[in-house]
């Protein structure tokens, strides 16, 4: 009833304007999204709060990164401000209001939260914080949709080893315990992790993101260990002592690549696949193959490449029988990030003494450049790669519900951002093509809201739906026309076909609302 409301104000307007810019828009050019099907916009903690010294708020592994090499940072700057959303929640959630989103998808700070990383000291004034984003958001019917840790990691607990420390498990359960006593009567919609192969690969074995460890081959391997150990662990605890109670569902979030063969030869085949095993199968293979476990292609090689290198044991530690017990089917639905695709070519190398991710993955993977790409120069355009990603989760894993939680692109910044809307169009086209041939997608995410951090991209890449105003006080936030845009596709849950023969952005659909 409401959605057929909608409708109806929907064709009158576009009868109104076809006078100006508006084309025709014919029944098949419309595609429907399913009436259950939400769609939402997402931040993170340390990307948008700033106030990172304040109310009792701990250092976390950001902080400290950024402030002990500012240089990591193309533009030398960092999270200490960001969009101060610690003291303009209320302009984001006018703004998510605004957009009409049925969710927003943020992160919590766990060092605002617990300073020392500890549930035996508690920063009450964190606790305020969320307690009012969260009621803020329902006071207006939006649903918070909760990421429990998005990268930033209490400093004191990286000075025990961080995620390479197998204590870290304990500290994460009791983090995650303390977060669904707190916000669990509220907040049914939960994810444990942000992108575990980022928080491993680029913050413990290479020196990208905070903590730096470098320690390729081996630190990243011991910290997705203790990740996936640790949201194992989450998920029992809330299945267990809070899920009857609380109502809630709670997944991970892990982002996928698709990689596309060079050329049709088996090994360029086999390359690709490696790449993807290697990449998100690391975490998707434990939680939601039949089998469990690490893929074996990882096993095999790393097992194969320790021993050449002298090392007693594999450099990718063993999950017991009972841990792959836990760790198979831990997640109510897949929430998967997706940005783009890249290429894969097989390559004959020699392994070298050192252990590293890259020979024990040995793919020659690259950007195809002539791929459209955004702002971000790894942001390929390739809707097409999104929906055989989609098709390739149904046929690998059993056909879980997937949520997109994030999807987005980057320019240098601008009102009219018509490439955000086509790209976002184009993969909203993709998704319901994956919809079509069977995948369960019941939600798309925009990344992001606004602009914000982008980690080593500082404040050059923009993201967001709303430009920010990073040289004003109060950061002021302005729409593009990516969020009229949006909140178009969120009224009508509908997006216009796309055909490469004739598109455009049709300007009919961005003159209608705000
Ligand atoms: C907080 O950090 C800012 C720099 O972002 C600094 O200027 C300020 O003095 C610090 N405040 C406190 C209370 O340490
Ligand atoms: C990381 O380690 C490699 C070799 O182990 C070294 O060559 C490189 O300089 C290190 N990078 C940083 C930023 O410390
Ligand atoms: C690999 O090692 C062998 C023997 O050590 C050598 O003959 C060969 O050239 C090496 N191949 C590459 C690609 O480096
Ligand atoms: C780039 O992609 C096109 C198809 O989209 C393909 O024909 C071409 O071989 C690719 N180029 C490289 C260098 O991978």
């Amino acid at each position: 009833m409401v959605l057929l409301n909608l409708y109806i104000v929907y064709f009158v307007v576009c009868i109104l304007s076809v006078n100006s810019t508006c084309t025709t828009n014919n029944d098949e050019d419309v595609r429907k999204f399913p009436l259950n099907f939400a769609f939402g916009t997402a931040t993170s903690a340390y990307q948008i709060e700033g106030a990172w010294n304040v109310s009792g708020k701990g250092e976390n592994i950001w902080d400290k990164y950024v402030h002990k090499n500012p240089n990591v940072v193309i533009d030398k700057s960092n999270g200490d401000v960001a969009c101060d959303s610690y003291h303009q929640y209320d302009r984001d959630i006018e703004m998510l209001k605004e957009l009409g989103v049925d969710y927003y998808r943020f992160s919590l700070s766990w060092s605002r939260l617990l300073p020392t990383g500890s549930v035996a000291n508690v920063n009450n004034d964190g606790v305020d914080y969320y307690n009012n984003l969260i009621n803020g958001l329902l006071k207006h019917n939006i649903i918070p949709f909760v990421t429990i840790y998005h990268w930033d990691l209490p400093q004191k607990l990286q000075d025990l080893g961080g995620w390479t420390n197998p204590i870290i498990q304990d500290f994460f359960e009791d983090y995650a315990n303390f977060v669904f006593r707190q916000f669990g009567d509220r907040v049914q919609h939960w994810l444990t992790f942000n992108e575990p192969k980022q928080i491993c690969l680029c913050g413990y074995g290479q020196t990208t993101f905070a903590p730096g460890l470098n320690m390729t081959g081996v630190g990243d391997y011991m910290c997705g260990h203790n990740l996936l150990l640790s949201h194992a662990r989450v998920f029992h605890l809330y299945d267990k002592k809070f899920r009857i109670k609380q109502a809630g569902s709670i997944g991970i979030t892990i982002e996928g690549t698709w990689s596309e063969p060079f050329s049709s030869s088996k090994e360029d085949f086999n390359a690709a696949e490696r790449f993807m095993e290697f990449e998100a199968g690391w975490f998707m293979n434990p939680i939601f193959s039949i089998k469990g476990d690490y893929p074996a292609v990882m096993k095999e090689r790393i097992a194969v490449n320790s021993a050449i290198q002298g090392f007693s044991k594999s450099r990718l530690p063993e999950f017991t029988e009972e841990q792959i017990r836990l760790l198979k089917g831990s997640s109510d639905f897949l929430g998967l990030n997706f940005y783009c695709s890249t290429m894969a070519r097989h390559i004959n190398t020699n392994v070298s003494s050192e252990p590293s991710y890259e020979d024990d993955a040995n793919v020659y993977s690259y950007v195809n450049q002539s791929w459209p790409h955004a702002a971000s120069s790894w942001l390929t355009v390739t809707p097409w790669g999104f929906h055989n990603y989609l098709n390739r989760i149904k046929n690998l894993y059993d056909n879980p519900e997937v949520i997109i939680t994030e999807n987005g692109y980057s320019t240098w910044g601008g009102l009219v951002d018509n490439d955000r809307i086509k790209y976002i169009n184009l993969h909203l086209n993709a998704l319901l093509d994956a919809i079509k041939d069977g995948s369960k997608v019941t939600g798309y995410t925009v990344w992001s809201l606004m602009d914000n951090f982008e980690w080593q991209q500082g404040y050059s890449e923009k993201f967001g739906m709303y430009e920010v105003d990073f040289q004003d006080p109060s950061r002021k936030r302005i729409p593009r026309k990516s969020a009229k845009y949006f909140i178009d596709v969120i009224r009508t849950k509908s997006v216009k076909h796309y055909d490469p023969e004739y598109y455009e952005i049709n300007d009919c659909t961005n003159s209608v609302y705000v």
